[in-house]
């Protein structure tokens, strides 16, 4: 694996630990080996210790209970990591690439910055790196952020297609790797009762929260030209989105799974401006530690009108979906992290039980909890127990962390897992990438027009007012981010 990027952050924080675990899995072949690229002042004793010290507090962070790196496991990883310096635009770079990668299988991970993907791709495919024969694969894994808006994120599309093949392309969606995403599709297509209900005429709407409590931390300078409907939507939502209303594949295999993908995304409707809440926020604190307002934070303008929040109603054209609104919001420094998925399902048609009117019925609602905590919970009607009838609200809830004993997991070890035996189910097809950013251009295109109104919310609060009143137009209501 050749690493573009390998002295940096997501290499550190994220690749080395995830492979680590592999490691620990016995999933990695005796070959295996990384080569990290980069400009910096690194050379492999330095790149080692630095890795060292950040796996052993990757370590005792996940796991509080064995607080220890395997020794034998690192040393194993860490004498197979290699550093090459050198700058990705110089053609020597990839001369000595060549040699050292041989006629070996090859993963190049850009782990770059999104203006250096195609120029690193093109000096691949100039130095003959990409060449694929019947006994090597070559394979590229691209991270985030997949274009700014629906024409680059084609361009791109365009220029990596243009040296390599669909088949060669590991477009990353870290939300795909995590477990409680990919347990979406488990838990719809391994059960007889979901699927049945999983309609029009069952569901009243859903509701898919991706709410953070960190702001933009160092990345001020990107956030300011990214803003949160770009840096979630398009991408991380829509994939949530995917996996909740598609259709079921005719199998698992990577291109059955995106063509439905696909599919649905294709039918979701272009948000319409007035379906979209933009909001900024502004002082406040959580729990109990007073937080900067967005426009204080580094690397952000003072006069800054980046959304930090957004907040829409999507509808989907086809006759699953027809007349049921997804609502989805998403922001930093809410009152609390929490990223899921609620299925509102339609209410009992009638009060049978005369003391409890049908609008005062428990609202029957599954909600899958992506994290922090993971499982699924359902809420429905009960009998309290007396002597007269009774109902009162109850839950049930299967919690991952009860039935199964997980390892440690970053969620990106299932995709490096999974590019390394070139299963793409869990990446991202150049038509998933399109259909994401088409569905939120018209939206873009009215806010560089300055068709937008920014609404404040204090840090800490569960977003702008408006948020709430674009779902009371409709007669609904979030659930609580903090109940
Ligand atoms: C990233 C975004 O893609 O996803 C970040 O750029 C965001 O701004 C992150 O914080 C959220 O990921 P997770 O796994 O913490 O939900």
């Amino acid at each position: 694996m050749v690493i573009f990027g390998g002295g940096g952050d997501l290499t550190r924080r994220l690749l080395v630990p995830a492979i680590y675990n592999l490691v620990g899995a016995g999933l990695l072949d005796e070959g295996f080996s990384i080569i990290a690229v980069d400009w910096s002042d690194l050379d492999d004793e330095r790149l080692r210790e630095q890795l060292t010290q950040t796996m052993r507090e990757f370590v005792a962070k996940r796991r509080a209970s064995a607080a220890a790196l395997n020794e034998e496991n690192w040393d194993w990883l860490s004498q197979r990591i290699s550093f090459l310096r050198g700058a990705f635009d110089d053609a020597k770079t990839y001369q000595t690439l060549s040699s050292l990668c041989g006629v070996g299988n090859c993963v190049f991970y850009l782990a770059v910055a999104a203006r250096f993907f195609a120029p690193i791709v093109a000096q691949l495919e100039a130095a003959g790196l990409t060449r694929e024969t019947e006994s090597r694969f070559r394979r590229v894994v691209v991270e985030k952020p997949f274009g700014s808006d629906l024409a680059s994120a084609k361009a791109l599309n365009a220029q990596l297609l243009n040296v390599l093949d669909e088949s060669q392309i590991y477009r990353i969606d870290h939300y795909l790797g995590k477990e409680t995403v990919q347990n979406i599709l488990a838990l719809r297509f391994s059960n007889g009762f979901f699927e049945p209900l999983w309609n029009r005429q069952n569901i009243d709407h859903v509701q898919i929260t991706a709410a953070e409590t960190v702001g933009v931390e160092k990345r001020g300078r990107f956030y300011e030209t990214t803003g949160a409907l770009r840096d979630m939507v398009p991408n991380h939502i829509m994939q949530l989105l995917a996996m909740v209303a598609m259709e079921a594949p005719i199998s698992f295999d990577a291109d059955a799974v995106r063509d439905e993908k696909s599919k649905v995304l294709a039918a979701v409707h272009e948000l319409a401006p007035g379906d979209v809440v933009r909001g900024q926020y502004t002082e406040g604190s959580i729990a109990g530690r007073p937080m900067p307002g967005y426009r204080g934070e580094p690397d952000v303008s003072p006069d800054s009108e980046t959304e930090t929040f957004v907040a829409m109603k999507l509808t989907i054209d086809n006759w699953r979906w027809a007349g049921v609104p997804f609502y989805v919001r998403t922001g930093k420094r809410l009152t609390t992290r929490k990223t899921e998925i609620a299925i509102h399902f339609k209410s009992a048609p009638y009060a049978l039980f005369r003391d409890t009117p049908v609008e005062q019925l428990t609202p029957n609602i599954m909600v899958m909890q992506i994290q922090p905590s993971e499982g699924v919970t359902m809420q429905f009607s009960a009998k309290v127990p007396g002597p007269t009838v009774k109902l009162g609200g109850v839950r049930m809830k299967f919690d991952y962390a009860d039935w199964f004993q997980e390892g440690p997991s970053t969620g990106y070890e299932t995709l490096i897992y999974d590019c390394l035996i070139g299963d793409a189910t869990l990446f991202q097809r150049a038509d998933n990438v399109e259909a994401g950013w088409a569905v939120v251009q018209p939206a873009l295109d009215a806010w560089s027009d300055g068709h937008s109104t920014l609404h404040p919310y204090a840090a800490g609060k569960a977003g702008p007012d408006a948020a709430d009143a674009l779902l009371a137009r409709d007669g609904r209501h979030w659930l609580r981010l903090n109940g």
